[in-house]
């Protein structure tokens, strides 16, 4: 059977902030059968995961591409690949079957032609919505997890301060620094999002960074006596702030610098005297690094998630022609939680 394929590309290698128009939808025919003798794949994608790190896969050149292999180029017309949740509708592989529901690297389109080494897994049991093994469960929960107590190690009662803590990696992390009993901090960019952070997740105090004119008198009215445990997802002068009110021997997971992402970013140049003298240990790192921690992570995080203590909160969107403005929107703040696009016939 042949259907016409709706894939998102763009257009131009993309330097700034993006914008829609740097993106565009287009269609090719492709047959849902493979040729004999292919052990190709082809998957109908469900649930697509949007995400930051992309944008520095736009760009003409970032210092994050030759890095590892999620991080490669895209370029300007080609698929653009990333995690995905789909079912298989044809298979030339005897390891997968028609109808058998995987995750794994598949493109920004309805329909996908794979091999074996772009599926990560094979989902056995759904016993979460499908959503979940992109965010909670997936790459977005093992950098909250990691970052935070592999990097961290923080002990109970320590304070914690978690930024963009509305998203899909900042919310896991507060909510894991608050079942181990530290005093939680989220940084947000609306009011909305602050009293989400509050009222629903249960973060200590949360603050609108918009609202206020100076980042380093903010921290200094939540912490007081110093922060033991920065978990950066925005880098520029957020990181800097909270270098000049890090405790003696604080710890620093920097998991991404989405403010620095964007050419109009400003770079982050924290006092390197303090980092000297309170002995603060900064330190990037890529969920990737973590796959020994996975099934810990798998485990405990599902458990929290049977028993209600973690809570979710996703941001979803529905169809192809929608990519564009859900990427757009993770450098405004539009999301909510994990972003994601449902490409799920109702
Ligand atoms: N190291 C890893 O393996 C790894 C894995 C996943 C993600 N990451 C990184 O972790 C960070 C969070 O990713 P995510 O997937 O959870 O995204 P997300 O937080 O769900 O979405 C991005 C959020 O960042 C905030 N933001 C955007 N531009 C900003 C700016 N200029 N200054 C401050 N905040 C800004 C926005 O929230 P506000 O309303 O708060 O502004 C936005 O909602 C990103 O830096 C990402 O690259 C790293």
């Amino acid at each position: 059977m042949e259907v016409k394929n709706k894939y998102i590309v763009t257009k131009h290698h993309i330097q700034d902030a993006p914008k829609e128009a740097n993106f565009e939808l287009k269609t090719e025919t492709i047959t849902l059968s493979i040729a004999p003798g292919s052990d190709h794949i082809i998957v109908k994608n469900l649930y697509i995961s949007i995400d930051p790190y992309q944008l520095n896969r736009m760009k003409l050149s970032s210092p994050s591409q030759a890095t590892i292999s999620f991080a490669a180029p895209i370029n300007p017309g080609q698929a653009i690949d990333g995690a995905v949740i789909g079912k298989v509708v044809a298979s030339g592989n005897a390891k997968f079957q028609k109808d058998d529901l995987v995750l794994g690297v598949f493109t920004w389109a309805h329909y996908s032609l794979v091999k074996e080494g772009n599926i990560l897994k094979k989902l056995e049991s759904s016993e979460f919505p499908l959503p979940y093994y992109l965010g909670v469960l997936g790459f977005n929960g093992l950098s909250a997890y990691a970052g935070f107590f592999e990097l961290c190690k923080p002990q109970k009662g320590e304070k914690v301060f978690v930024s963009a803590a509305c998203g899909a990696v900042g919310n896991l992390v507060g909510q894991y620094a608050k079942l181990l009993g530290c005093y939680v901090v989220g940084c947000a960019g609306t009011h909305k999002k602050v009293e989400l952070l509050k009222q629903e997740l249960g973060f200590d105090e949360a603050f609108n960074y918009n609202q206020e004119k100076d980042l380093n008198s903010a921290l200094k009215r939540y912490f007081p006596d110093g922060i033991d445990v920065y978990f950066d997802n925005v880098g520029g002068e957020m990181l800097e702030a909270a270098v000049g009110n890090m405790k003696i021997f604080g710890r620093v997971a920097v998991c991404g610098v989405i403010a620095e992402y964007t050419s109009g970013g400003r770079k982050a140049a924290p006092n390197m005297m303090d980092i000297v003298y309170k002995r603060i240990n900064i330190r990037g790192f890529l969920a990737a690094d973590f796959l020994n921690v996975f099934e810990d992570f798998y485990a405990k995080t599902s458990d929290y998630l049977r028993t209600g203590k973690l809570k979710i909160i996703e941001d979803i969107s529905a169809g192809v022609e929608s990519i564009p403005s859900a990427f757009v929107g993770l450098f405004k703040g539009d999301n909510i939680g994990k972003k994601v696009i449902s490409l799920v016939e109702e």
